[in-house]
């Protein structure tokens, strides 16, 4: 039989500068008012010129390891997921595992956009269950704010970056599965609705349509991935979702019939950070002391492709 995994340790990093709302109204034609309402942000964070993605993912990257309590040499997997790289060629993964000290690990870069840490996560577990690795480190980093039209009111005010990290091995013998499968999928004929067109460095999208796709065919994979799981959504301890939108994240959680304290809200005050948005708020929740360790949690990440992935984890 193929052995249980779990997380073992997650950590985040978020850049120093602070963007709020105001100041992006001496851009655009926005207001604080507007975004808080529309969106639920009231500031993000925003790397620094020379800040890559690769430097993010490191940061979030130790921090995990640390709380794991392995040591750099056991960790042989090492994938990062990211949409936002400064350039395809080398990976962020193989220089990243090479900075922590993470000897000649498989490392490898996934792009599901926003999805893209549900996905790391049931790769590096499956690799695991299935013996490629014994422990994996999954990261998801974005740098989104290389990739704005600064002067574009739709997407520069909710774009930001950061980095989240878990790390992922085999559980104790006799403990249970701590990474449900994952209920994964994509509707790639709706894929014009969030794209960065060719030859541009600017995200675009169409905002209307991703909205009424998250607040409509979602929850359907949320409550699949908490049938495989043997959960019921009403034991859920947390409610993690990709943090694109406040009022997507309450209308899924709503329909779910989660209460509004189990839901991560790190939106708020981390914007949307594409893959890194998962494990960032599941750190925020941790900090907040809002976490219930051992007890099931639903992780739910979607965006561009359009791409969905969801599973229930065990909080570490
Ligand atoms: O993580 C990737 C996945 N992406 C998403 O999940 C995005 C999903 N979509 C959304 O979150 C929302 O659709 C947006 C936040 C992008 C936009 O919010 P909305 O409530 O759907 O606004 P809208 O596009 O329907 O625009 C309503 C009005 C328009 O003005 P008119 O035509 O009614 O006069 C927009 O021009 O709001 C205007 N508007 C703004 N006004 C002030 C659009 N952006 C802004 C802005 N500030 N930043």
């Amino acid at each position: 039989m193929m052995p249980a995994t779990k997380i073992l340790g997650f950590g985040g990093y978020q850049p120093d500068k602070v963007v709020t709302n105001d100041d992006l109204a001496k851009i655009v034609e926005t207001s604080d008012e507007w975004i808080r309402s529309r969106v639920g942000i009231a500031s993000r964070r925003v790397a620094g010129p020379d800040e890559t993605v690769g430097d993010m993912a490191e940061a979030a990257g130790a921090k995990a390891l640390a709380a794991s309590g392995l040591t750099p040499a056991s960790i042989d997997l090492v994938i990062v997921a990211t949409c936002s790289p400064e350039t395809p060629i080398p990976n962020v993964a193989a220089t990243v595992a090479h900075r922590l000290g993470i000897v000649a690990p498989g490392a490898y870069d996934l792009n599901a956009a926003c999805a893209g840490f549900c996905y790391a996560l049931a790769a590096a577990s499956d690799s695991v269950r299935a013996g490629s690795a014994r422990t994996a480190l999954v990261i998801g980093a974005e740098k989104m704010t290389a990739w704005l039209d600064w002067y574009d009111r739709s997407t520069c005010i909710i774009f930001a970056d950061g980095a989240g990290a878990a790390v992922v091995g085999p559980a104790a013998d006799g403990e249970p599965q701590g990474i449900g499968p994952v209920v994964w999928g994509s509707a790639g004929d709706q894929a014009e609705k969030i794209t960065i067109p060719e030859g541009t460095h600017a995200i675009r999208q169409d905002g209307q349509a991703v909205f009424r796709w998250a607040t409509t065919a979602l929850h359907p994979i949320a409550l699949e991935a908490c049938r495989r799981a043997g959960v019921a959504p009403a034991d859920l301890s947390a409610f993690i979702p990709h943090q694109a939108n406040l009022r997507i994240i309450e209308a899924i959680a709503r329909r779910l019939g989660i209460p509004r304290e189990r839901v991560a809200d790190d939106i708020v005050t981390a914007g949307n950070t594409s893959s890194a948005s998962i494990p960032l708020a599941l750190s925020r929740m941790a900090e907040q002391g809002r976490l219930q360790p051992g007890k099931p949690a639903l992780l739910l990440g979607f965006g561009a492709g359009l791409s969905y992935a969801a599973q229930v984890i065990t909080v570490p």
